[in-house]
């Protein structure tokens, strides 16, 4: 199967032993929002001609602060305080508008460029 991927999502959920950027329940309400409005948006269907969005829970991004952290490839724009009811806004106008929201964004590293600095 061929499938087309337009963009892929990284939410960190951090695990309790690790370096803590937010309330790992507060990363899972996020992560459940994400597979909600992915869903409500039908941005899981295979068939759409823009191509599936992809979701992964990791346990870190490295950022280890002000979380919950938000990776979104293939711009690499991460989101910081990535609360629930930020989720809907910012899937809508990065993914489907194409327009990233620089107001919670916290570094860029489009993919040939894997060293910016965090602001
Ligand atoms: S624990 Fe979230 S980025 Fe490290």
């Amino acid at each position: 199967m061929n499938l087309q991927v337009s963009h892929h999502l990284l939410l960190c959920v951090p695990h309790k032993t690790s370096s803590l950027c937010c309330d790992p329940t507060q990363s899972e309400e996020s992560w459940e929002e994400i597979k909600l409005i992915l869903k409500k948006l039908k941005l899981e269907d295979p068939n759409r001609p823009e191509g599936i969005v992809l979701r992964s829970k990791v346990d870190c991004l490295r950022v280890c602060k002000s979380g919950p952290i938000l990776l979104i490839w293939p711009e690499g724009i991460w989101y910081k305080n990535v609360y629930p009811n930020r989720i809907e806004t910012i899937i809508k106008s990065h993914i489907i508008e194409g327009k990233p929201q620089r107001e919670w964004e916290l570094k860029k590293t489009p993919l040939k460029s894997l060293s910016g600095k965090f602001n």
